[in-house]
Parts: C-alpha cells; structure tokens; sequence
C-alpha cells in the first residue's frame, strides 16, 4: 500500500481528508471514449441485462457507471457459491480489482475486459446434473491463469477430460489439506492446515496435462494443477477464514497473475471521478437525492468531485428522521463540505398523509409516494437536470443478476426511497461496483467523518417504522428523544460501533405508573439493540445490566410521557430486527 492512500483492507480506516474539495482532474477525449465504448460492450452490461428485461425498478440502468476502465481485474464467475461475494472481497482485501460475472459470459466478452486472472467459484450441482452451469470451454485457451474452487475445479476437470464421481457422501466442514511439494498456490503453506470443504463429487482423474499438488484426510485429489498453463484447482473454500491459509493461497493465486495490487480507495477516487467526468460531459448537470444515508452521500461527494457545482443535491426532511439530523446534514454538507443542498421541509405533508395509519405497508406507500412527489416538486428548485446520481451498492447488482436469479430473502418493502423511471434521468451510479465496507472507505479518502460513516443503518421510512400504531408529530417527539438518550449511553460505553444496530420504538400501548405521589397512565417504550453481519439474521445484544438500568431510568425521567421501559429479547428469525 502506498502511503497517504486508504486500502480497501479490513479495519484500515487511514484517512486522507480534503478530497471532495479537490478540483477534478480534465478526463480526456480518448478516455471519454472509451467510457462511452465500454457502456455498449462490456461484461458488466451482459450481467445486467437481465435486470433490465425483468423491469424491477432499478430505473434506467446506465452500465458506464462502476465500469472501471484500464485497471487490472480478476473475473469470478460464479456459479451459485454462497461463498463468491467473499472471493471477490479477499482479492479486494490484497487490492486488486475483482468482478463477479455469470457463469456463462462469453470468452469474448472476458477476452474484450483483458483480465489478469479467472476464478471459477464453488457451487451447490453436480457437473453431472442437467442444467449445471457451465463456462465456455474456450475460456482456459484465454492464456490467462485461472483457479477453480470446489465445483469449479470439478468443472474445470470435466471440460478438460479429467473424471468427476459422485462420491456418494458429501464433506462439508473442517478438514485437514497437506500440500505436495512444488504445488504453485501451495508455497509458503505447512505440511498440514485446517480448511473449509463443501462438496459432494470427487475427482477420480486429473485432465491430460494436469498433476495432484495435495491431498486431505479424505481425498487423494484435493487440488491439480497444470503449471503450463497456469490452471489449479481445489477442493476447499480458501476465501473463508476457515481455511488457516486460504489468504495464503488467493496470495500466491495473485502473485501468479502478476497483479500490480494497486487498487485501494485513492486509486478508485481517482478513476470514478474521471469516469463520472466522462459520462457527465462538460456541461451537463446533475441531481443527487441525500438520504442522510452514507451511500448516497458517498456518492454525492464523488459526483461533486468530478463536476463541482453541477450537482445540486436534494435533502427531503420527511419528519420522522431522528434528533437533530436534519441540522446535521445541513452542517456537513452544505456548510463543511459545500455542496449545493436543495433542502425541502416537507414534515407536515407526510404527517398529514399518515395520520391515523397504522398498517406498516400503508406506512411504508405513503412514505415512498410522498418522498417522489417532494422530489418532483424540488425540481424548480434544483434547475434542470439531465443526469441522477444514486448510491447502488454491489450487493444490489450482484442480487438482481445472480446465477438463481434474484434472492427472495429481500423484501420488497426495503426499496422505499426510490424513484420511478418516468423521471426520465440518466442514472450515475458511481459505486455500483463497491462493497459497503468499501464505500466507506471511500467515503473517509473523501473527507467524510468516521463519526458519520460508521452509523448504524436507519430504514428509508424511518421513525414512521418504529412509531407503533398512527404516527403524529406529539409521538414522533418522545420517540425521538427516548432514542437519542439510548443512543447517547450507548455510545459513551463504547458499544456503539460493535453493534449492527440499536434504537428506541414507542409502542401503542399505555400502562399506569407512579411518579411522586402521581398515577401515571403514559406510553412505553421497547429497547432493541442486535448484532447482525448483514441484516438477514440477528441476535439481541446481551447489554450490561447497569447500561439498560441508566437508560430506563433516564428515558423515564426525561421524556415526559413514557413510564416504562422494555427490552426487546428476540431473534431474527422468527422476529424481525424492526418492529414494523
Ligand atoms: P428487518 O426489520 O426486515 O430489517 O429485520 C432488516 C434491515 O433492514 C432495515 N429495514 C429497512 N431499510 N427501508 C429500508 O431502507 C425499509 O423499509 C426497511 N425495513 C427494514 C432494518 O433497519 C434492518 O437494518
């Protein structure tokens, strides 16, 4: 890594400030083309293609954003692995660029892309299935080196005359890998290490040309290799942190490839902001909606990088965002970080629609409905616009075009906040290719706080979610504040970044109490706090008993209106992390 630079590595948050208020560099006319070239023909389109024809929504898909230009790439193509998202953040990890693409992308398409290297990842078939994806053979001629991992090895050897057998038992778990001498991706590794095995075919021969570089405790082939011409295969997963030397391996795999690792969260500033100054042109004019969130402000400040002051940003105060939020992303980016901010108070119209509501999906349409309709009407605010820059992660583009289609884990419900196509813009969606973790690196090289960029995740419709029953302005207000004193002590614990999440929720029901000599009949409020790796499972946050006791008792004390405090002890599944 070179210095003053922000590696996309697991806990670096080395930081170089400043960023946003650089100048942007001139793209040039060749580079421009290029962009525009790649829009038309690259891989990335191909994947997303699908996504288009199924018309889900994701509004007019531009595919020149997150399309690197000349950087070094490894292709993963993946063939349904639960673990192929982590190949492609280990190699990012060792800073070098990696893309996930279906299984059966073209060679030329590859070819066109000049990757370093190629993954095939693991997968739940049987090469011998019907239907079992497949690469194009032709994609070990490419010359470039390539690694196959479990169902990618037994494809690999299949499509190159080797013997895949259903071994009649599946190994799943820990094993023990003992690499034999001169094995390429094995140097470096001990006699024995521990690694993660999924599979349940064996390979029984290795392809002409191939040799068996390892074994484990339960298979004599656990990995080939064709030095020649740089193909290797193996049985188990070294991207999970079960396998002692998988990092190792994936190393020794880069090292093979010859890659310069130098894609880290500078190098990527640098080049989004000359692809966006590319896809933007010289005059045109840009339009960004500020969630609060980190990903759109990401987003925004690299926009802003690369076309200054023709990016206006729009903040839509809907009324249910948390303490004093509004006035923060006032004081970030408009006073320190000087952007054009476009703010529309529109609290009292969504108020007004969601009065006496209280079915959660109504919420949730009124919300979404309400949020395009304040958008719209900023527009004689903002000017005109041909371009909407938008924070779409990875994960989103990766999920809609999956080798198993679109995963039915997400809910539909999440996607409030966004905007409809009739809109008519062109989108810029400069982090289409990065991983959360990676945008927030990206977001410190931008000048970003860290106080900021580790938030917790808020939902789109915010407090409208956590006010059970109707939400009015008078409930809005002590949910506000019982949650900005959770929030508070959690903090000066130090918990609050060792959790996925932690809120307060009023909840519809009144219970008597004393306070004085005083009966009390007033509203209760529920703690939840959980620890989730991504949102789609979650366990309660056992918290110090004297942390609940000082939060209760100051919740109780000073917000008038709330007699008692209840913590919220369940998992997700079977509940839900929110409570609407
Ligand atoms: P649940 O409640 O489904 O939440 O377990 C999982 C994660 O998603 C967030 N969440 C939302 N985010 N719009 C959003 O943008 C929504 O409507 C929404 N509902 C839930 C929730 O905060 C958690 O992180």
């Amino acid at each position: 890594m070179k210095s003053g630079t922000t590696a996309f590595q697991a806990g670096d948050s080395g930081k170089r400030g400043g960023g946003a208020t650089r100048r942007p560099p001139q793209a040039t006319k060749e580079r421009a083309a290029r962009a525009r070239r790649g829009s038309r023909f690259n891989a990335v389109a191909l994947y997303t293609e699908g996504r288009r024809r199924r018309g889900d929504g994701s509004g007019g898909y531009n595919p020149t954003a997150g399309e690197p230009m000349q950087r070094e790439v490894i292709f993963i193509l993946d063939f349904g692995s639960q673990y192929t998202q982590l190949i492609a953040r280990r190699l990012r990890e060792m800073q070098v660029y990696s893309e996930i693409l279906p299984p059966g992308t073209k060679v030329d398409t590859l070819a066109a892309r000049r990757p370093v290297g190629i993954v095939l990842s693991g997968g739940p078939d049987s090469v011998h299935q019907r239907g079992a994806p497949r690469c194009d053979p032709r994609v070990f001629d490419l010359g470039v080196p390539m690694v196959g991992i479990c169902y990618g090895m037994q494809l690999m050897s299949h499509l190159l005359g080797g013997e895949v057998k259903r071994s009649g038992r599946r190994e799943y778990g820990q094993a023990v890998f003992s690499p034999r001498p001169g094995g390429t991706l094995f140097r470096g590794l001990p006699p024995r290490s521990r690694v993660w095995m999924s599979h349940g075919d064996d390979i029984r021969r290795a392809p002409k040309g191939f040799v068996v570089v390892g074994e484990s405790d339960t298979n004599p082939i656990a990995a080939i290799e064709d030095a020649g011409r740089r193909l290797y295969g193996m049985m188990f997963h070294p991207e999970v942190v079960h396998s002692e030397e998988g990092a190792k391996v994936l190393a020794n795999f880069i090292d093979v490839c010859g890659c310069r690792r130098d894609w880290n969260a500078a190098s990527f500033v640098e080049e989004a902001t000359e692809r966006i100054a590319a896809q933007v042109g010289p005059k045109g004019r840009v339009i960004c909606a500020l969630s609060g969130g980190v990903d759109s402000s990401v987003a925004a400040l690299l926009v802003h990088r690369a076309v200054g002051a023709r990016l206006t940003c729009v903040f839509v105060d809907n009324g249910l965002l948390r303490k004093d939020e509004a006035a923060q992303v006032r004081r970030r980016f408009a006073e320190r970080l000087r952007l054009k901010v476009v703010f529309v108070d529109a609290s009292k119209r969504f108020l007004a629609r969601l009065a006496g509501v209280s079915d959660p999906e109504r919420k949730r349409k009124i919300i979404g409905r309400e949020f395009i309709e304040a958008f719209k009407a900023s527009m004689g605010r903002t000017g005109r616009a041909e371009f909407l820059a938008q924070g779409t992660l990875y994960p989103d583009v990766i999920e809609s075009t999956s080798v198993r289609g679109p995963s039915a884990v997400i809910k539909s419900h999440h996607n409030v906040g966004g905007l409809p196509r009739s809109l008519k813009f062109t989108l810029v969606e400069p982090l289409r290719c990065l991983f959360k973790d990676e945008v927030r690196k990206v977001g410190l090289e931008l000048g970003l706080d860290e106080e900021f960029i580790y938030r917790q995740p808020f939902p789109g419709p915010g407090l409208a979610v956590r006010c059970l029953g109707p939400v009015s302005g008078e409930r809005l207000a002590l949910l506000r504040e019982a949650d900005a004193v959770l929030i508070e002590e959690i903090k000066a614990a130090g918990l609050y970044r060792k959790m996925w999440q932690s809120f307060a929720v009023l909840l519809p029901v009144r219970s008597v109490g004393v306070m004085g000599d005083d009966r009390t009949y007033q509203y209760t409020i529920a703690l939840r706090a959980v620890e989730s790796l991504d949102g789609m499972t979650a366990d309660w946050v056992r918290l110090p008993y004297d942390l609940l006791a000082r939060v209760s008792s100051r919740i109780v004390n000073e917000v008038r209106g709330i007699n008692r405090v209840v913590y919220d002890v369940s998992t997700k599944p079977p509940s839900t992390i929110e409570w609407e």
